[in-house]
């Protein structure tokens, strides 16, 4: 007779059955760059999360490396904003200056480095393109994007992650890091990217905040699933590498009928708001915050997400390992 409950028996059991995992081999950790010196400045609405300055960023990258997290997403918050955010393609920007360091110190240069291309945090109205009588403009948005995605890859970014929203702009992208030499460097795509409420607390942390109107032009309404696979379709037409599904906590959903339906890495970014929201409750001592984060992280994986972005990282790679030493222990007790 079937008995589901003979496999739950005991943890040893359990752990042999398990089907998904999640490993710190694939987590992506995002990280809020800011042009000054000396400024390690804490995020009011993410607890934990800080924006740094070149000069003390290497104590947010010494965690990183120390909690063995193997990849960087970067963002970058510009000393100055103009209208057609200059500062996402200049060859001296935040970003590039990052990149070129983190290349050339030996302690940081394997990491992955993921940089975001956008110009929100770069333009004075906070939009992710040009803009003409109120209008985000799309094709004209088109060329700085690839221009910027150049400059990043000249610096030596690792990786490409385009999240402006724009059409065609994975092809005009690829065709410019291929004209440029770049042909091995991936494109990490947001295809599936909601106009969501959960970004909230990132545009305090990157000062991204449009300053009129909204991102409903650009960004995906959140009650459409089935568009998002046109969106991922498209993309993969343009030689996206790999895929970003954003937010993840509403829309494992999208998650789950992306990588159903396409052969190609599936990215999990788990927004600012829910990371947020989260901290919130752990503070007040309502939920537990180890165990909730790994639910969530493993929910992300059972979903079909291969990569996660969050702001956990760092702390659910401790206690991934914490873990594994008692897995070891246990095992060490029995011999
Ligand atoms: C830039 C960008 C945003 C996020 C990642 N890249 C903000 C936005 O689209 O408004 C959100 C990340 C997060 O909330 O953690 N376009």
């Amino acid at each position: 007779m079937d008995r589901m409950r003979r496999l739950r028996a005991s943890e040893t059991l359990r752990s042999m059955v398990r089907e998904n995992h999640v490993r710190v081999e694939e987590l992506i950790y995002p990280v809020f760059v800011t042009a000054g010196t000396g400024i390690c400045h804490p995020v009011d609405s993410m607890p934990g999360i800080c924006q740094y300055s070149i000069d003390r960023l290497g104590e947010e990258l010494d965690r990183v490396v120390a909690a063995g997290v193997p990849s960087v997403l970067l963002f970058g918050i510009p000393d100055c904003k103009d209208d057609v955010g200059s500062g996402a393609y200049d060859e001296n920007g935040i970003i590039q200056q990052t990149v070129r360091w983190m290349k050339k110190e030996e302690k940081y240069s394997g990491l992955l480095v993921v940089a975001d291309v956008c110009l929100c945090e770069y333009t004075s109205h906070g939009h992710c393109g040009l803009i003409r009588d109120g209008e985000i403009l799309n094709d004209e948005t088109l060329p700085l994007l690839a221009k910027t995605a150049v400059s990043y890859a000249r610096a030596g970014a690792d990786i490409i992650a385009p999240s402006d929203m724009m059409d065609k702009r994975v092809g005009v992208i690829r065709r410019a890091l291929d004209e440029n030499g770049f042909l091995n460097i991936p494109i990490l795509a947001y295809s599936a990217k909601f106009a969501s409420s959960f970004y909230g607390p990132f545009r305090e942390a990157a000062h991204s905040a449009p300053g009129f109107g909204d991102r409903k032009t650009y960004q995906m309404d959140p009650a459409n699933g089935r568009e998002a696979l046109r969106e991922v379709e498209e993309d993969i037409l343009e030689g996206a590498d790999m895929i970003i599904a954003k937010p993840a906590m509403a829309y494992m959903d999208i998650i789950c009928e992306i990588s159903r339906n396409y052969n190609i890495p599936v990215v999990a970014y788990n927004v600012s708001g829910e990371y947020s929201m989260i901290k919130a409750a752990a503070a007040q001592g309502w939920i537990d915050e180890k165990k909730i984060v790994m639910e969530l992280l493993t929910g992300f994986k059972r979903s079909g997400a291969k990569m996660i972005i969050t702001y956990h990282a760092l702390e659910a790679a401790g206690w991934l390992r914490e873990e594994n030493g008692a897995d070891w222990r246990k095992h060490g007790d029995q011999v």
